[in-house]
């Protein structure tokens, strides 16, 4: 057997099986052949062995708590980039010229407005509903909308409405925000920047001028750039996996804003304040380590662990620093900041934890940030999923564009009953 190959023998058969190997990170063993030849499946509930996709996109090495975009790492986009570049890189693989840039922050700046007849569907919604449930609702409804860019065979078709729901989500989320407040819809103002026109579609009204603070918009700015994109997380696998039937992209990424919101993903930066809400002061942190740890209460601490990271995770690093830069900008305070350190480091130091490996997430400090911005709880995934849109879809795009692309059909270990006969009511 040479050293690219992988050999197995099962049931009294064997094979051997190719080695893959990436520019980094692990090989795969590729088994695409294993069921036609012995009869068996592989079985990785949660996927935690199992490499879906070939993608040039993102790289994670969870041990050494590293995370590259096209191989520039997280923390020189967040401290030199802009959301709008590392879009412009997600989506074309190589960071762009000025001119490039330029005009793909045109392009998505003339896409910002939605079709008017769309601010009449919030108002089928409840005023309370939550809006993420607003979110997957619209973002599903652009289909019907937007009929001239749906054709996903055709890549003109795949660019318009790539560019459409990059930029497009900031109304969105801004929309559903002013809808639970009971406010007037802000019309997209072309003149600001993409995060500079969500801040002002979101906190601005019609009765007096807007002004964007540029240390606000700066660190909302970073935030996107450290949600952009992720590897093949939940809500990405989502996305493709919807993708790979042929439905349409508004659809695929409405599927991902579903999978984002449960608490296990996107929506852990809601429970994750909450959390912080519910501890409320340092001294009661101790009582909540001990439920995380006691296997008999579903009890998590939210914004910590992760499937990947067995190391810190190097969007928490940026985001703890970037609470600082805005408690700084707008002269606040937030006692949950300082429960949120000490919540590390008792944790941190906490045998548990460390033999887990469990540090906290992306979504551990960013509740704390955007609560000081202004938003709401119950905003905070949404920000996510606006963020998340670009890399979501990047990945679709790399997906439908892969020639050996097939529709993803995983099969199962069936545990349920052998064959048996119908029993008629009269005899049951
Ligand atoms: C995101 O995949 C991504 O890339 C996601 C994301 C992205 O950008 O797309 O990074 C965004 O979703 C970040 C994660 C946000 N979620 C949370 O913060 C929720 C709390 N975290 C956990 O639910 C959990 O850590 C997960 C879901 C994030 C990861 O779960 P895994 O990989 O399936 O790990 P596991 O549940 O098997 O946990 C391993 C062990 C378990 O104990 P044992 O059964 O081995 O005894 O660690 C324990 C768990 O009980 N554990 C925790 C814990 N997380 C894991 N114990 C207490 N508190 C926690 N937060």
């Amino acid at each position: 057997m040479s050293d690219n190959q992988a050999s197995l023998t099962a049931g009294g058969k064997s094979l051997d099986m190719p080695i893959k190997s990436g520019t980094i990170g692990p090989d795969v063993i590729d088994i695409r052949k294993l069921y036609a030849q012995t009869g068996m499946f592989t079985y990785d509930p949660g996927f935690t062995s199992t490499a879906s996709c070939d993608s040039a996109l993102t790289y994670i090495d969870g041990d050494e708590g590293v995370l590259l975009h096209r191989g520039y790492p997280i923390g020189q986009l967040a401290e030199h980039s802009s959301f709008m570049e590392v879009s412009y890189l997600l989506l074309n693989g190589e960071l762009p010229s000025q001119q490039e840039l330029a005009d793909f922050s045109r392009t998505i700046t003339r896409h910002t407005m939605l079709h008017e007849q769309l601010s009449t569907f919030y108002r089928g919604f409840r005023r309370d509903a939550h809006p993420m449930a607003i979110m997957c609702g619209v973002v599903g409804a652009l289909s019907a909308f937007y009929h001239d860019s749906t054709d996903i065979s055709d890549p003109q078709h795949r660019k318009i409405s790539s560019h459409r729901l990059i930029a497009k989500m900031p109304t969105i989320a801004a929309m559903a925000y002013k809808y639970s407040v009971g406010q007037p819809f802000v019309y997209p103002d072309n003149k600001l920047s993409y995060t500079g026109n969500f801040l002002k579609m979101t906190f601005g009204v019609p009765a007096e001028e807007y002004e964007v603070i540029p240390e606000v918009e700066k660190a909302l700015d970073r935030i996107f750039i450290l949600h952009a994109d992720h590897e093949q997380n939940a809500s990405t696998s989502t996305v493709r996996l919807a993708g790979s039937s042929g439905a349409n992209p508004f659809a695929c990424i409405a599927a991902g804003i579903a999978c984002l919101w449960g608490p296990a993903h996107g929506g852990a930066n809601e429970a994750a304040l909450n959390m912080l809400k519910e501890i409320g002061t340092p001294d009661r942190i101790q009582h909540y380590i001990e439920r995380a740890k006691d296997k008999n209460d579903p009890f998590r601490l939210m914004g910590f662990g992760h499937r990947v990271y067995k190391n810190y995770d190097p969007r928490a690093t940026v985001m703890q620093q970037t609470v600082r830069e805005v408690f700084a900008a707008l002269n606040v305070q937030d006692p949950l900041f300082e429960t949120a350190l000490r919540l590390e480091e008792i944790a941190l130091s906490d045998p548990y934890f460390i033999e887990k490996k469990l540090f906290p997430n992306v979504d551990f400090y960013s509740g704390i940030i955007l609560s000081a911005i202004g938003f709401p709880t119950t905003m905070f995934t949404v920000l996510f999923a606006l963020a998340r849109t670009v890399g979501w879809v990047a990945q679709w795009n790399e997906m439908i564009s892969d020639p050996g692309q097939k529709i993803g059909r995983p099969r199962q270990l069936y545990t349920g009953p052998t064959q048996r006969d119908y029993v008629p009511l009269s005899q049951r």
